[in-house]
């Protein structure tokens, strides 16, 4: 084998050098101009078609990318009923649709705490409103950017705040779920407000404390600081793989920008479109104004929100707050909880409580 492999490249490079080679060159240099005028037709061809198909996503540009921030049509898994909880191993738990205006309806869970697990069997929700006001924590869960309430490490939080004794209120937002209407930053924020409340005229004098996952910090910020223009010092916030802020990511590749740029000011100039390219959600501003206290709770090996982000936020509130009121707590990146496994920790129920402990004492 070794011998013929030998013979061939000789004869390659023998025949390469042989004098044959120039008498054809002129022939070879035609024959290159057309196959070079015959490569730039394909690439034209293949550029037009390009662009043909583009032009759908292209129109559709301002609509993906809320899909990227919002991620409301993937539901998956969506194969079990939303409005029994129990199916999913919630059994102290009810499912509720609640009206924050007229033909919105919100997919809402509300779990009592596990102690009252067998009290709780049966029973209406006008049981649960009740016990609202039984003094036990109540906590708002604002979940990320994919999928439902019923989400796996959704409910593992739900468990966990559950199991040291709170009530929990996890809401789909509009468009998610089987909640209707469309997100946006606006009426993701004024719901969880319009929650809130709701929540505070059933509650008595228990603390009512705000938690955010992922895009779900953004809006538990945006709805402390909105409390607070309307004279309400929420109890405190817990940001769940936080991020700096969610500023709308245009590429930095001239021609991508450049096109996708052209493609929102078209779409904007002919539609009208209302496109909201504000979708911010300015936690890094948020934290400046909140007066809340604070905890953050990150996974060093977080690969959606970068840690170092989180640590800039948390730096910015300590600006503003006093060191007793902002805490950060970080998970070593070898237990691979990356960006949705926190609930996991056998630590979890004893750092929530202390905080939950700590912002009882401040308020
Ligand atoms: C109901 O949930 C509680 C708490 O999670 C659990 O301890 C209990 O075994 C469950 N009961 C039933 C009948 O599923």
């Amino acid at each position: 084998m070794r011998k013929r492999v030998t013979e061939q490249s000789d004869g390659g490079n023998v025949s390469s050098s042989s004098p044959m080679h120039s008498k054809t060159t002129g022939y070879q240099e035609k024959k290159g101009l057309i196959s070079k005028l015959w490569l730039w037709v394909k690439r034209g061809a293949f550029a037009l078609c390009a662009i043909c198909m583009m032009m759908p996503i292209v129109v559709e540009l301002p609509e993906i990318i809320k899909q990227r921030i919002y991620y409301h049509r993937i539901r998956v898994p969506f194969v079990f009923d939303l409005s029994q909880p129990a199916e999913l191993a919630l059994n102290h738990t009810i499912n509720m649709y609640l009206t924050p205006e007229e033909g919105i309806s919100l997919g809402v869970w509300h779990t009592v705490p596990e102690n009252k697990w067998k009290e709780a069997q049966g029973k209406d929700s006008a049981w649960y409103h009740r016990s609202l006001n039984d003094g036990s924590p109540v906590i708002i869960y604002l979940h990320g950017r994919t999928q439902t309430r019923a989400a796996k490490h959704r409910i593992g939080v739900v468990n966990v705040l559950s199991s040291i004794g709170y009530h929990v209120l996890s809401m789909d937002y509009r468009g998610f779920g089987d909640s209707t209407g469309e997100p946006t930053e606006e009426v993701l924020t004024k719901d969880a407000v319009w929650l809130h409340r709701w929540v505070k005229e059933r509650s008595g004098g228990s603390q009512v404390l705000i938690w955010g996952h992922s895009l779900g910090s953004g809006v538990a910020t945006n709805t402390a600081v909105r409390l607070m223009e309307q004279g309400v010092l929420v109890d405190g916030v817990i940001l769940e793989g936080a991020f700096k802020n969610a500023r709308v990511y245009i590429p930095r590749n001239p021609f991508v920008r450049y096109a996708m740029l052209y493609c929102l000011t078209m779409k904007r100039f002919i539609l009208r479109d209302e496109l909201d390219l504000n979708i911010i959600f300015p936690n890094d501003e948020n934290v400046k104004k909140m007066r809340s206290p604070l905890l953050f709770l990150h996974s060093e090996d977080d690969h959606l929100t970068r840690l170092h982000n989180v640590q800039q936020l948390f730096q910015t509130a300590l600006s503003v707050q006093d060191a007793e009121r902002v805490r950060m707590v970080t998970f070593e990146g070898s237990l691979g909880y990356l960006h949705n496994g926190l609930y996991k920790d056998p630590r979890l129920p004893t750092i929530i409580k202390n905080f939950v402990l700590s912002t009882e004492e401040m308020s």
